[in-house]
């Protein structure tokens, strides 16, 4: 269908073909999902997050070989446009008279260019970020929490530049539609343009789907065996931790069994010398239970490891040196848990993590595990 022999004002062509349709689509969804799950949604919604990176690396990595086999429009050297060539454009649209461009205009090519290298660094360092600060994903043995801290103001960074050209792509192709007479979101619903008159009908590439197929087949099994290595490293930060019955049943007795992760050694110790006034109850033990307890949580405390929980608690605060519920992190971490949540029956108090917790004895503290007792 190239529109031949149909009068002047009706020639359409076919511009965008139905994969490069799908990708594009399909992006606005991943990358929508990404946003909302990503600024407005609690912690526990990750999981779709999470995919929704995955989704859009396969997405970009598909539209970067369909830029190769793709059908005329959607290959990259047909919007390879040079500086001179975007500058004139801009001029154009400046001075309201763009001029028609069949496939993308240099504007539009741009915005590609940039959208897809924001992607790929967002989707690079948000795996970074599971890696090294959730001890998740691929890079859970290769990133460690510093890293993963440092990836995270990149992943913020990028995603509000993407944010920003995302609006810019919108409103250039609102004025192109309005100056170029051609409603361009409809045409990359139904993949067809209207030719101009006296615009010479071209005669468009076909694509080539076997070798596309071919080379994505390729390109998933050298990047998937890449990550299947990094992800066979066990984690990174987290360490074999011993069992120590003596510490599990005497300390157990009142609540739950907390990780030592969660304080550092400094605050154990002192806690431990200060049993018979605990909290308002005479906890106290006999010496040699207490030195075995004491050296036990010393040497598995906060500063052995490298998971963000461990990470912040570090953090103490001053006033309640071995109180976890004191840290201005836990406070922040659970502001938005109302009150009355902490008074139900299934929860039992602030101090009982492993009621909302799933992990909790595990001194993960992963947001998929968190699970809220409703009565
Ligand atoms: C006789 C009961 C009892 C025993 C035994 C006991 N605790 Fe406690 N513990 C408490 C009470 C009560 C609190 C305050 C809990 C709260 O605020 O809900 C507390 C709080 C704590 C906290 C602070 C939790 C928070 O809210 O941040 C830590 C840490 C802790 N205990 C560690 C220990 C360790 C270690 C042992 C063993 C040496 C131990 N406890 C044994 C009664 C006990
Ligand atoms: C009433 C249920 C409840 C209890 C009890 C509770 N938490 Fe939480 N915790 C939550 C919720 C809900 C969140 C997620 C908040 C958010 O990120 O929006 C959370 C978040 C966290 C996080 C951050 C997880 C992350 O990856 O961002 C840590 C760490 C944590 N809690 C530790 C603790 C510890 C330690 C205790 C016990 C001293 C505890 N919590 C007790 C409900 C609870």
């Amino acid at each position: 269908m190239n529109g031949e022999g149909m009068p002047e004002k009706d020639r359409k062509i076919k511009v965008w073909d139905l994969p490069t349709r799908i990708f594009h689509w399909s992006l606005v969804t991943c990358v929508a999902i990404g946003l909302v799950t990503g600024f407005l949604s609690p912690e526990w919604w990750m999981g779709v997050h999470t995919w929704a990176g995955y989704t859009t690396v396969v997405l970009v990595v598909f539209r970067l070989v369909w830029g190769i086999f793709g059908s005329e429009y959607s290959r990259i050297e047909t919007f390879a446009f040079t500086p001179a060539e975007i500058f004139a454009h801009i001029r154009e649209v400046a001075f309201l008279k763009p001029r028609h461009f069949t496939g993308h205009n240099p504007a539009g090519a741009m915005m590609i260019f940039a959208l897809i290298f924001l992607l790929f660094g967002i989707t690079v360092s948000g795996l970074m970020v599971l890696g090294g600060e959730e001890n998740q994903g691929p890079l859970a043995g290769a990133a460690n929490y510093a890293i993963g801290d440092i990836a995270a103001s990149v992943h913020t960074l990028l995603t509000i530049i993407l944010m920003v050209l995302v609006v810019l792509h919108v409103i250039g192709v609102f004025i192109e539609t309005k100056l170029g007479g051609e409603n361009l979101v409809l045409s990359m619903i139904t993949g067809f343009k209207r030719l101009p008159p006296g615009e010479k009908t071209p005669t468009p590439r076909d694509a080539h789907p076997l070798a596309a197929t071919v080379m994505l087949v390729a390109f998933s099994t050298i990047a998937g065996s890449v990550l299947w290595a990094f992800s066979t490293m066990p984690p990174s930060g987290l360490i074999n931790l011993p069992e120590n019955k003596t510490y599990a049943s005497e300390c157990g007795d009142c609540h739950e069994v907390y990780h030592p992760s969660l304080l550092p050694a400094a605050s154990w110790t002192q806690l431990m010398g200060g049993l018979s006034k605990h909290f308002g109850e005479d906890a106290s033990l006999g010496q040699k239970t207490a030195i075995n307890i004491t050296a036990y949580l010393a040497t598995n405390a906060a500063e052995a490891w490298d998971t963000e929980a461990a990470n912040r608690f570090r953090n103490i605060d001053p006033a309640a040196p071995f109180q976890i519920t004191a840290t201005r992190y836990w406070v922040r971490k659970h502001d938005e848990v109302d009150g009355d949540v902490f008074k139900r029956k299934g929860v039992g108090g602030k101090s009982h993590c492993a009621s909302c917790h799933k992990d909790a004895a595990t001194g993960r503290f992963d947001d998929q595990y968190i699970n809220i007792p409703n009565k």
